[in-house]
């Protein structure tokens, strides 16, 4: 198994707070892991950690094997990692495409923008990510979308941008059962295209349809890794969580 990225014995604190003790997990090609924990067990400092956001106080990160020192955002960017944030910034009057190849257009050699290029290109995209309203099209703006097919651009920007592992921060938070499904949806097609997805999520349904592995967080600590075979169902990953949290 190859792994994209590892993290071994990552440690971070904020001041006095510990908010990552000695963190190891790792991500392989085309699987899904869900991240879950209580409030305060550390997934968005691991997440933060890993994209490069912050960096650790000690621990390794490697990518495809072998460590990279003096990790950050743009290093996690080159090496495919490209996170979604649920407030990530789409512009709601511009177009599905515009959103996609904003910054990184495609481009004549004077220049010009390669217009109808980029809308069959933003066009395949959707459609391999499963948009299948015949309503929406590359050039629909994003004002008109609904919230899971917002995700969904932001989605098919990070593909774009070579993603090889999206990072996904509670996507389906804030949205309806319908829209979630949408998510999840969009998050089957980016795994069947060989790519791996990271998830954040606090909804143990949500987590369990959606993952192949899960990784549990409490305290700053990886107190459980298991595969979905290991697994019952979304109960028996609430008491595992539970019972972690417990025991501390
Ligand atoms: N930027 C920060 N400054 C100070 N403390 C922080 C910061 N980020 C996180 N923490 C603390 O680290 C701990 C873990 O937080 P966090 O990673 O956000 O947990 P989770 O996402 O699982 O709810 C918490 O105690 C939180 O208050
Ligand atoms: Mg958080």
């Amino acid at each position: 198994m190859s792994a994209i990225i590892e993290l071994k014995n990552v440690s971070k604190s904020f001041g006095g707070i510990t908010a990552l003790k000695k963190a190891s997990i790792k991500v392989d090609v085309g699987e899904v892991v869900g991240l879950i924990g209580d409030n305060g067990a550390g997934k968005s400092t691991l997440i933060k950690t890993l994209v490069g956001v912050h960096a650790p106080d000690d621990g390794q990160i490697i990518i495809r094997g072998n460590e990279v020192k003096n990790w950050n955002a743009s290093k996690a960017r080159e090496a495919g990692i490209e996170t979604v944030f649920q407030d990530r910034a789409l512009c709601p009057q511009q177009s599905i495409v515009w959103n996609i190849f904003m910054g990184k257009e495609l481009k004549h050699r004077f220049g010009f923008i390669r217009e109808k290029e980029q809308v069959r290109e933003a066009n395949k995209l959707i459609r391999e990510i499963g948009f299948t309203s015949k309503l929406i099209d590359a050039e629909s703006p994003v004002g008109n979308l609904s919230g899971g097919e917002r995700q969904g651009v932001a989605i098919a920007r990070a593909i774009y941008n070579n993603a090889e592992l999206i990072v996904l921060d509670e996507p389906t938070t804030a949205l309806s059962l319908i829209e979630t499904q949408k998510v999840f949806d969009f998050v089957d097609n980016v795994k069947k295209s060989g790519r791996s997805v990271l998830f954040i999520g606090h909804n143990i349904y949500h987590v369990y349809d959606i993952s192949d592995r899960f990784i549990v967080l409490d305290r700053g600590e990886v107190v459980h890794q298991l595969n979905k075979n290991d697994i019952e169902g979304p109960e028996a990953l609430m008491k595992v969580m539970k019972d972690a949290v417990s025991k501390h």
